[in-house]
């Protein structure tokens, strides 16, 4: 069993290299961006609580945020032969919570991978992705408060896992299946 984390900002990647990783690696993915965007094009009242945050770029409440993945944990059975959180933790009380859930399972986290890369490249990716596939929040103007969101609350989350000694930054520009490759290098290095 191997619990990763994929850190970064938006636009780093993570989606991209968790599904190689998930391939790879036989992980189950938690993305908890496409569990906003399922949650509110089903129209459910959660769903509507998290537009309100999702739309202006910004994050949904750590409390309810931790409860929507203690459910999901509960809810997958899978999720215990290992997991790929993809987006969370985003801030350090979720990181503090998802370690209290981890042990509650007998279980933590065991390494987490940080894809560099630099803010003009995100939102040149971002908008790209906005014209191509139409994504809500990939407009100029919520990717700057993606970023700036990114760069208060979520990048503190470095150092908390580099004190922890399971921080592997991995450079995110380039081609996707080199970056596969260097984070694979990384974590065959530690995974059991
Ligand atoms: P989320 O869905 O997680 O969005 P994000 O973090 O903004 O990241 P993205 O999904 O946009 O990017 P990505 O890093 O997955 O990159 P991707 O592979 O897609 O979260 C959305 C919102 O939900 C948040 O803003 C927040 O409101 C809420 N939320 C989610 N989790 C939360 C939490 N834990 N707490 C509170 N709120 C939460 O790639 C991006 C683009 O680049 C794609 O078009 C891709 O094809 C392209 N690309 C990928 N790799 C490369 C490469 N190497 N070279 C060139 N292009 C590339
Ligand atoms: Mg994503």
């Amino acid at each position: 069993m191997f619990n990763l984390v994929i850190f970064g900002a938006p636009g780093s990647g993570k989606g991209t290299q968790s599904e190689l990783l998930i391939e790879e690696y036989g992980l189950f993915h938690i993305s908890t961006g496409e569990v906003l965007r399922d949650l509110i094009a089903r129209g459910t009242e959660l769903g509507k609580i998290a537009d309100s945050y999702i739309s202006k770029g910004n994050l949904i409440p750590d409390e309810l945020m931790i409860s929507i993945l203690a459910d999901l944990l509960d809810s997958n059975p899978a999720t215990a032969g290992g997991v790929i959180f993809d987006g969370f933790p985003r801030t350090i009380n979720q990181a503090k919570a998802l370690k209290v859930m981890l042990a509650e399972r007998n279980s933590k986290v065991h390494a987490v991978v940080g894809l560099e890369v630099e803010d003009a490249e995100l939102i040149e990716r971002l908008i790209k992705r906005g014209q191509d596939s139409g994504r809500a929040d990939d407009n100029l103007e919520t990717i700057k408060q993606r970023l700036e969101v990114y760069h208060t609350q979520t990048s503190p989350l470095k150092d908390y896992y580099v004190a922890e000694g399971k921080y592997h930054g991995i450079h995110g520009s380039g081609s996707v299946k080199d970056i596969f490759n260097s984070i694979k290098t990384s974590i065959d290095k530690v995974k059991p």
